[in-house]
């Protein structure tokens, strides 16, 4: 058995369906250019039959990304794989992913389907598949919940028809380590074409075991490929976090003896950028990405990674991609200094006038801001009115009034497409008077189910304030994010940010549906 442990990066589709994660095909190019110097060995872009937003963002993604696979999830049906092919055309390395329910549960109340209907159109979907594109993943979803005899007659046949992987997906995150990675080694013993196909656990994390039972997964029961998102990202409580599962095989090389092809120093800022971009902000205490992870407080363990760093680090905050925050810019660098540090960033930014947006809005920070991180110019990058030419609203000045013992004023001036508003409100504080202003014009109704503010870079009031904001609105969870030196810029930023992605409806199946 190959020592090559293949990581497949799921943040795009998987991910993306968490609530209020949804990214525009822009926003997952830049994120796939990401997962791409990270070196993953597949990307699965997303689900191109799911809406045409999709398709389009597969199909970019293929045409842009050279090094990892591109893959695409399919239900098992002609007509989605077809789509999924189609998307995938251009990609130098393309797989199509089709997959279909195999527990009981899920065929009876769901499908509506008999055992032997699920096993044909299984087989059915490979075999259409496999004329399609050479490499061709199957899952059987809920398969940790089928019944093994099932199972085994499904993957046997799906093999023989020329799927190259088998993905075990734990849907509803259920299993515990020993008994998954128990059920991954008794599927391959039993199945008797196994060797022919690369096994793949697909772990969710709604006991908080996702990473653990993916690497018994490994372990345990022999599978060679992971299935992860950046942040854990994903449904409910989320996927198997990639910088867990990766940095636990590097670390723990003496267990677990794989061999990784990623670069590792690419972790943060990949946690960054989906953090940013989806406004899903990464907890303090996250291992290896949190901003605690490698901070320490206590007065004992200072001491000692100050005499021998591990005697309390097991791994190194380079490692993964930390490093200091570094002054790299401010107010007297130029166009090209700027555009290096893009560069520099991996932040491929697609025109030149997305450059010219970028830099306009650093020499506005850096007017207000004297030292900019390289944070700021990734938060810079992300600014949906820099890299979306379809923003439909936009903030144009903003001004408020606070005072002790007065109630907070605030006048917001945007615009919607062509229209320019001016609207003014109180509030209970300068925040809520500035969303109630934008509010009183455009009355959505959307619903404020989050609010949140972070500090980009820690350590000084200067920084940037991030601000994320979720609206609920028609069966719709979406985020935005703003960010700005005056949090409540940033904060009507988000808003609007927010309004933006329910502006640009999006239809889209659910791949669980
Ligand atoms: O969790 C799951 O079952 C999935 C499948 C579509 C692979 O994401
Ligand atoms: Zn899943």
């Amino acid at each position: 058995m190959t020592d090559q442990l293949i990581i497949f990066d799921t943040t795009l589709r998987d991910g993306e369906q968490s609530p209020g994660a949804s990214m525009t095909r822009d926003e997952k190019l830049r994120i796939a250019r990401q997962l791409e110097r990270l070196r993953v060995d597949v990307i699965e872009a997303g689900f191109a039959a799911s809406s045409n937003g999709d398709f389009e963002a597969v199909k970019a993604i293929a045409n842009h990304i050279k090094d990892s696979t591109v893959c695409s999830l399919a239900r098992a049906n002609d007509r989605d794989i077809s789509r999924a092919a189609e998307a995938l055309k251009n990609a130098p390395r393309a797989r199509i992913h089709t997959f279909i329910a195999t527990s009981e549960l899920h065929m009876e109340k769901k499908l509506r389907m008999t055992r032997d209907q699920v096993f044909e159109q299984a087989k059915q979907a490979v075999r259409f598949a496999r004329n399609l594109v050479g490499d061709i993943e199957f899952s059987p979803e809920d398969g940790y919940r089928s019944d093994p005899d099932f199972l085994c007659r499904v993957l046997e046949a799906v093999i023989a028809e020329g799927a190259t992987t088998i993905n075990i997906p734990d849907t509803v995150g259920y299993a515990v380590p020993e008994l998954y990675g128990e059920f991954i080694r008794n599927l391959r013993q039993r199945v008797p074409n196994s060797d022919k196909a690369v096994w793949s656990v697909h772990c969710h994390n709604d006991l908080g075991m996702a990473v653990a039972n993916s690497l018994a997964g490994v372990k345990i029961g022999g599978a060679r490929q992971i299935e992860c998102t950046i942040n854990g990202l994903g449904e409910r409580a989320g996927n198997c976090s990639l910088e867990e599962v990766v940095m636990a095989v590097k670390t723990r090389k003496d267990y677990f003896d794989l061999t990784l092809g990623i670069d590792t120093s690419q972790i943060v800022p990949a946690s960054r950028m989906v953090s940013q971009t989806t406004g899903f902000v990464v907890q303090p205490n996250k291992a290896v990405v949190g901003a605690n992870a490698f901070a320490h407080a206590s007065g004992i363990h200072q001491d000692g990674v100050l005499k021998a760093r591990d005697t309390y680090e097991i791994m190194r905050a380079e490692d993964v991609g930390w490093s200091a925050n570094k002054i790299v810019l401010g107010k007297l660098s130029g166009r090209n200094a700027f555009k290096q540090r893009l560069q520099e960033l991996g932040i491929g930014l697609e025109s030149e006038s997305e450059v010219n947006a970028a830099f306009a809005r650093f020499k506005d920070l850096a007017d207000r801001k004297s030292e900019i991180f390289d944070e700021d110019i990734i938060a810079l990058a992300s600014d949906e009115s820099v890299t979306s030419e379809q923003e439909h609203y936009r903030l144009l000045a903003l001004s408020q009034h606070s005072e002790t013992g007065e109630r907070p004023q605030a006048s917001v001036v945007f615009t919607a497409g062509e229209v320019e508003y001016k609207a003014s409100s109180d509030g209970n504080g300068p925040v809520d008077a500035s969303l109630k202003a934008i509010e009183s014009r455009l009355n959505t109704g959307a619903e404020l189910v989050l609010y949140s503010v972070n500090a980009i870079t820690s350590g000084s009031t200067e920084s940037q304030g991030e601000v994320t904001v979720r609206l609920q609105h028609g069966g719709r969870v979406v985020n935005g994010v703003g960010a700005d030196p005056d949090i409540v810029v940033a904060s009507a930023k988000a808003y609007l940010a927010a309004l933006n992605k329910l502006h640009a409806k999006l239809e889209r199946v659910a791949a669980q549906g």
